[in-house]
């Protein structure tokens, strides 16, 4: 079958490399891919927001099925748009996206079905937003309602910070049209878990559960990022509380959203925080998470793409999802100065592959035979061992032999987890 996959990232790049491995795949392309996944796919030059040119490109390439990764071409129903054509595809619709698209009918969603979350109120005026806010206790966490490249959250600790995260995102609009409407919540406590499933709408089948770090630094120092590296699996999240998320969040967010009119096909991301009242969403993604797909799916035994046309074709129960009982770390090598400003077009040299070790790329170009860096975050090293630890010092002696000067990476993924 001719299979595309539509993103260009280190989370791509590690769905990729495992579809390779299917025997029913007889041609892979990317759109747009990178560098790296250059040389695991045939790379398009097609950006993941253009939705007409992937249909193009599609119908003129008899694609047979396609894998819809990033969140922005989700939410904009690149799903509807292909299946419309007669392509298959992994990825919710237009409709089912709308759980990441909007955090406000996220929120509505889960108070309606008393699934549990942060107490929230939703505002669309900055007056009231205000004048609500010079009551509401600290520390506050404000959410632009739409997508904001994972940036739209504001843990607010003074009431002029959280003043002007209402200004900054409503005023200012530095989220564009995603700042209309804001949610103002409960300031939650706890360790948090990412737990990735796949879901046909009815049946769900939770992945290994994984745990990002979001700051630059170590120690959870310095500004957000996209992720600097996931461990996998999660300590904290033991048999127990799995069993309550299951019946708690997982399998009530399934059903709400087929009572919705909103069936959910794909990868439902969970982000979790294990409150002292039990474990609570945090948020809700309509796709797999990057880092952490980077740490589950090289977990996986079985064979990814059969379960994703599973997942199409509405067929999951029947289907064996097998993972293995070892561990995996991902340490990310972003660019000196990355979350903010960085230099571009740094030569990134990667030591053969050996055994249970795997290179994902995230923004890197081929130049002229020579890998460059072209992103914040260039590169995921994974590691998977027998145990966290083995995990852990693998990964960092893979990142420690990988050629770039100009990266930099936490030298402390993993380390809380070893210690929970
Ligand atoms: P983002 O990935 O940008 O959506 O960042 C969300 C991060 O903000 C989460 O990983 C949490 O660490 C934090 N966060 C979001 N909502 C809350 C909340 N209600 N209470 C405490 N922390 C939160
Ligand atoms: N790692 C969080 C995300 O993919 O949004």
């Amino acid at each position: 079958m001719k299979v595309m996959v539509i993103g260009g990232g280190g989370r791509e790049h590690a769905i990729i490399k495992l579809l390779k491995k299917s025997p029913k795949i007889s041609k892979l392309y990317a759109l747009p891919g990178n560098g790296g996944i250059s040389q695991d796919a045939v790379c398009v030059n097609i950006g993941a927001k253009d939705i007409k040119g992937i249909c193009d490109f599609a119908l003129k390439n008899h694609i047979d099925y396609a894998v819809v990764a990033p969140d922005d071409p989700l939410v904009l129903g690149a799903v509807d748009a292909l299946e419309e054509i007669g392509v298959a595809c992994f990825g919710p619709n237009k409709k089912a996206a709308e759980i990441e698209g909007s955090k406000v009918f996220a929120k509505n969603l889960m108070k309606k079905y008393n699934i549990p979350t942060a107490d929230y109120q939703v505002f669309t005026s900055p007056k009231e937003a205000i004048e609500y806010l010079k009551s509401a206790p600290l520390p506050t966490v404000i959410k632009a309602d739409g997508l904001a490249l994972g940036k739209g959250v504001i843990i607010a600790y003074t009431l002029e910070e959280a003043l002007s995260a209402v200004q900054s995102i409503m005023e200012d609009r530095m989220f564009g049209e995603s700042g209309s409407r804001i949610v103002i919540e409960e300031f939650l406590t706890g360790p948090e878990v990412s737990v990735l499933a796949f879901t046909d709408g009815k049946t769900l089948v939770p992945m290994v559960s994984s745990m990002d770090h979001k700051r630059a630094l170590d120690g959870d120092k310095g500004p957000n990022t996209g992720g600097m590296g996931t461990v996998a699996p999660n300590p904290y999240y033991n048999a127990k509380v799995a069993e309550e998320c299951m019946n708690t969040i997982f399998m009530p967010t399934v059903e709400a959203m087929r009572a919705e009119g909103r069936t959910f096909k794909g990868c439902l991301y969970f982000g979790l925080m294990l409150t002292e009242k039990g474990p609570k969403v945090i948020e809700y993604n309509c796709r797999f998470g990057d880092p952490e797909t980077q740490v589950v799916l090289p977990l996986l035994e079985s064979d990814l793409f059969e379960i994703m046309q599973s997942v199409t074709e509405e067929r999951l129960c029947k289907e064996e999802v097998r993972f293995s009982n070892g561990a995996a770390c991902c340490v990310i090598l972003a660019s000196k100065g990355y979350p903010a400003k960085y230099e571009s077009g740094f030569e990134i040299v990667i030591p053969k592959p050996e055994k249970s070790v795997d290179y994902f790329v995230a923004g890197a170009k081929i130049d002229q035979g020579c890998l460059l860096s072209s992103g914040g975050r260039v590169l995921g090293v994974t590691a998977v061992a027998d145990t966290l630890e083995g995990a852990i010092n693998r990964a960092y002696k893979a990142v420690d032999s990988v050629e770039f000067s100009n990266g930099y990476c936490r030298r402390d993924i993993g380390k809380r987890a070893l210690m929970a």
